[in-house]
């Protein structure tokens, strides 16, 4: 009976890269048994179609028509483009800054929103991303903002490449961040910016645990 009358909530989690918002997006949503929703993820689908077909990310026209063309979509927790698992495509290094230019124009934009605001319309969802309690999903039951400073987030971003076997400097990948953070919030179209009714987490003093029981508190204080 009580799994009937539980409400199925709409919860936005945005933040900066390297916040750790997405692995705690996903636990959260675990333990709420919801469904996550990577928005990174859609973006770099969309950059890994425009790389494919030769789309300039120039050409809004075009740009406007490719996301038409194709279907991203998640499937067992696995981003889809047009049926095909590109998981780890779009972690390919050029997708990495392809992301990021593609994410600034407005026909992706547009239809990623379109596309987001659908996957969330029946609740019991956890969105992550950048955008998503200020623009996607401005109403949504509860919003979390993560954050966490340069230098940790930096510290977290190298370890992660040094883990895959690849070569990094730790001060450059902190610049690097720091540099992305600007270009981020100073963006025209969804500056990444906390929502006003968001709440806050810093995380540089937290662990993984530790902020998704925060986030559960939280959420047990809307009936969960
Ligand atoms: O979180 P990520 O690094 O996987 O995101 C990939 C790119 O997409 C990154 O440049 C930020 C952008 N993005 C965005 O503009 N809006 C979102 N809601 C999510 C990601």
């Amino acid at each position: 009976m009580e799994s009937n009358t539980r409400k199925r909530l709409i919860i936005a989690v945005d933040g900066p890269a390297g916040s750790g918002k997405s692995s705690a997006s996903r636990l959260l949503a675990e333990r709420l048994s919801y469904r996550y929703i990577d928005t990174g993820a859609m973006y770099r689908a969309a950059a890994v179609a425009a790389y494919r077909s030769g789309v300039s990310v120039e050409n809004d026209v075009a740009l406007e028509q490719l996301m038409k063309d194709v279907v991203i979509s998640f499937k067992s927790g696995r981003i889809h483009l047009d049926g095909e698992d590109v998981s780890r495509a779009i972690r390919e290094p050029e997708i990495d800054g392809l992301s990021s230019a593609v994410s600034a124009r407005a026909p992706i934009r547009k239809a990623l929103i379109a596309l987001q605001r659908r996957m969330a319309e029946n609740g019991g969802v956890v969105m992550e991303g950048r955008d998503i309690g200020t623009v996607v999903l401005p109403d949504a039951d509860i919003k979390f903002f993560i954050t966490a400073s340069a230098e940790v987030r930096g510290r977290r971003r190298y370890t992660e490449r040094i883990e895959r076997g690849e070569t990094a400097d730790l001060e450059e990948v902190i610049e690097a961040m720091k540099r992305r953070d600007e270009r981020d919030a100073q963006r025209e179209l969804s500056p990444l910016v906390p929502a006003d009714d968001a709440q806050v987490l810093e995380t540089s003093s937290l662990n993984l645990e530790e902020v998704v029981d925060r986030m559960m508190e939280r959420a047990k204080k809307h009936g969960i």
